[in-house]
């Protein structure tokens, strides 16, 4: 089979770090007898200042005809005024992911042997979170009423349904028995938010019923983040709604070693629509244009990329050579160019 990938290099970084991504994609998979078919796509804050378009309808439909999408990174540079702020986040990278029924956000964290953690005693860190990418409070529902003046009220309510958080649950604890720890942790706030967390907790009790080789608990989100801080070996299969995971997995990238190698997949396990990979940094403004961006992220969202299609092989064979490449750095980037880093992965896979 030839799968058929889009690509979204986007702006700033993105397109630096996919040519490195695309690079071991195409060493990885040419190699073998599987083959890839990349069709590149222009969105972005820069496509938007040149044509007005953030996500017209016929892109979206040509993206959905793809077996997976490789997603680099979009956004303006702060303060570039051209650009109304958020609006390519929202109207491009958030309508995919609910247009695409992204209900998994899977992020891994795993610290590699070489990459210091900012924690004293990280101990050995290796888990996933997945977030829930469809519903809570992220959905847009509510609203204001007497806007501007001191009376306003907002509210921003949270949606979670039994489909969509069964869904994603079993979807942890599906992951969590294909691991060697086989255990997961609901993270919620049910003595607070009693609505949507007795849904949670009900919903992990019955699935958990059907995965008995898996064991699981339960942690408060104020409670996780400091395990997160104190004790993060602790932790194998994190579920949680879409914003605790989003603040999570920001806390959880932060302790292993940062921006420049977390890896993340916007992922539809149904397999309706296609599954985004992509590095969970930004455009990195600062540093554009200028072969200093890490590629690795990027990378390693390759090797998410092809565990979801099923080429586990090339998949653990992409993240071992990056385990290796990391191993041997001396600093974080060596001072070496973007693609330097990504010809060094390369060579690791020969
Ligand atoms: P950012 O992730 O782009 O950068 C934060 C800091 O980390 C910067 O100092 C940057 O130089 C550094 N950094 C990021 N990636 C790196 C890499 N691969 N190697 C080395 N250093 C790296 O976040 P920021 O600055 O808040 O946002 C910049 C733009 O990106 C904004 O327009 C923002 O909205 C957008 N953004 C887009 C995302 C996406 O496309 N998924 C996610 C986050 C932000
Ligand atoms: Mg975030």
């Amino acid at each position: 089979k030839v799968f058929e990938i889009a690509v979204i290099p986007g702006d700033g970084i993105g397109p630096e770090v996919v040519a490195e991504a695309v690079k071991v994609l195409n060493f990885v998979t040419n190699g073998g007898d599987k083959e890839v078919n990349l069709t590149t796509y222009k969105l972005g804050a820069e496509h938007w200042l040149e044509t007005g378009e953030t996500l017209p309808e016929e892109t979206l439909e040509s993206l959905k005809k793809h077996d997976a999408i490789l997603f680099g990174a979009v956004g303006a540079a702060p303060g570039d005024t051209r650009i109304p702020s958020g609006l390519i986040e929202r109207e491009m990278l958030l309508k995919l992911r609910f247009a695409l029924d992204h209900y998994v956000n899977l992020r891994p964290s795993k610290l590699y042997p070489g990459i210091e953690s900012p924690l004293a005693n990280p101990g050995n860190i290796d888990f996933i979170v997945v977030r829930e990418g469809t519903e809570g409070p992220y959905v847009g529902n509510g609203g204001s009423v007497r806007t501007g003046t001191p009376h306003e009220i907002a509210t921003e309510v949270s949606v979670n349904t039994a489909y969509g958080v069964e869904r994603v649950v079993r979807d942890a604890f599906a992951r969590a028995s294909q691991r060697e720890r086989k255990h997961v942790t609901l993270v919620h706030k049910h003595n607070v938010l009693v609505h949507a967390g007795h849904l949670w907790r009900r919903t992990v009790e019955a699935v958990a019923a059907d995965f008995p080789e898996v064991t699981h608990d339960y942690l408060h989100v104020d409670a996780a983040t400091i395990f997160l801080t104190t004790d993060p070996a602790r932790f194998d299969v994190i579920v949680t709604d879409n914003l605790f995971g989003d603040i999570l997995t920001d806390q959880a990238g932060a302790i292993t070693g940062g921006i420049g190698l977390s890896a993340s997949g916007n992922i539809n396990m149904s397999r309706t629509y296609p599954s985004m990979f992509e590095p969970v940094h930004g455009s990195a403004p600062d540093i554009a244009g200028q072969q200093k961006a890490d590629p690795t992220a990027a990378i390693l969202s390759v090797a998410l990329m092809l565990d979801h299609l099923g080429l586990s092989e090339e998949s653990k064979a992409v993240e071992r050579a990056v385990e290796k490449e990391i191993t041997s750095r001396q600093e974080l980037t060596d001072h070496r160019t973007t693609s330097e880093i990504g010809d060094a992965i390369v060579a690791l896979l020969a």
